[in-house]
């Protein structure tokens, strides 16, 4: 039934993916208090590795760039050591795992870095984010610092060395986290880029730190290595702007030509519609990309095969379903019936 989900998928020359089931990044918040990966964590990713390829949790590239408790880091040795038994043992099932780079921008709050020395949330304006961290009620967001041209300089460079570390730690590629309202989707929203300098205003600035990060990391470990989700349609830390729309068909005709091994829709759910992008964001980003794209957001393994069966995108990524079914891909391949997803299932690693 679901056939095409089961065909062997050539990204480029470097890698090839078993099938076409990625697990989807999941943040779970489930580090320990130095953020490197535990040892459920190993057995957590272990269990999943029939997907075709694992996106890792959003993973920081530096102590300014969390945002939330617990989420794991890519800047230290000990981080790295404790990836790679995560990569040890997703190779050693047949797996193939990306890490996926994070910094939240204004997203981040000083309670979680300020041991680190510095208190300044960082983003391209001095726009803050309504409300406050999760659960944390106490936590409300601040008012960024925009960055400076050192600090941009800083940031494309940290994000080449925790590219760098996550090939150390084993890592089959990254995948540069460009969505969700987090740092470098924030260049791309005129709701959160104010800037009149080189990189406001104008699609072609207001691409120029996204596509300086990938540049960069492309550099450092390859393009056949890399990847990226965007979200072209703001849903999530961000409020929408009609203006964003030739940001993102700038952006995309430029990525055309960077050859990544792959682009990723980040969204939450794929039948959700944008005024400014026509319909869907898989849909704006299929007309006007034409390489490899990763679909994602509210779909089963039914309605994720019939999307590529019309051609709609190459890649199906499964999120909540892989929370609720670590074995999602043997029970879809042998028509199991599925553990239907609920938020408590967050509370343990399973
Ligand atoms: C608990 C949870 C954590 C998430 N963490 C991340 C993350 O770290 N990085 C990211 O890009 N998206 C994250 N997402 C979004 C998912 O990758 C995915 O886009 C979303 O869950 C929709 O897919 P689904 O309907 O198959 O769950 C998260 C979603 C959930 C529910």
């Amino acid at each position: 039934m679901f056939d095409n989900l089961f065909e062997a998928y050539t990204l480029n020359a470097t890698l090839t993916l078993k099938n076409r089931i990625l697990m989807a990044p999941l943040t779970r918040c489930m580090a320990d208090d130095d953020l490197v990966p535990t040892e459920a964590m190993v057995a957590y990713y272990a269990r999943r590795a029939e997907a075709g390829l694992i996106i890792s949790e959003a993973t920081i590239i530096r102590p300014d760039g969390q945002g939330y408790p617990n989420t794991p880091g890519l800047f230290n040795g000990a981080q790295i050591a404790g990836w790679r038994k995560v990569t040890d043992a997703v190779h050693h099932a047949g797996g193939k795992i990306f890490a996926q780079l994070w910094h939240t921008g204004r997203v981040a709050h000083p309670h979680f870095f300020s041991a680190s020395g510095t208190t300044a949330v960082m983003a391209p304006s001095a726009v803050s984010v309504e409300g406050s961290v999760p659960r944390m009620r106490q936590l409300t967001y601040q008012v960024p610092t925009p960055v400076t041209d050192d600090d941009m300089a800083q940031l494309v460079a940290d994000y080449a060395q925790a590219a760098a570390n996550a090939i150390d730690a084993g890592f089959d590629g990254v995948e540069i986290h460009g969505a969700n309202g987090y740092l470098i989707d924030q260049f791309l929203h005129h709701d959160s880029n104010r800037r009149d300098d080189d990189y406001g205003q104008t699609p072609e600035n207001m691409a120029r730190f996204p596509l300086a990060v990938v540049d960069a990391i492309c550099d450092r470990i390859g393009n056949d290595r890399t990847a990226l989700r965007v979200s072209p349609g703001a849903y999530f830390n961000m409020a929408a702007d009609s203006r964003d729309r030739p940001v993102f068909d700038y952006l995309l005709s430029q990525l055309e030509s960077r050859e990544l091994a792959y682009l990723h829709i980040g969204i939450f759910d794929d039948s959700m519609t944008f005024d400014y992008l026509e319909g869907t964001a898989s849909a704006y980003v299929r007309k006007h990309y034409a390489n490899t794209l990763v679909g994602v957001g509210c779909y089963s393994a039914d309605t994720g095969s019939a999307a590529i069966a019309d051609n709609k995108f190459d890649l199906l990524a499964i999120g909540r379903p892989f929370i609720a079914n670590p074995d999602y891909v043997a029970k879809v391949r042998d028509n199991q019936p599925l553990v239907a997803y609920s938020d408590d299932m967050l509370t343990q690693l399973s």
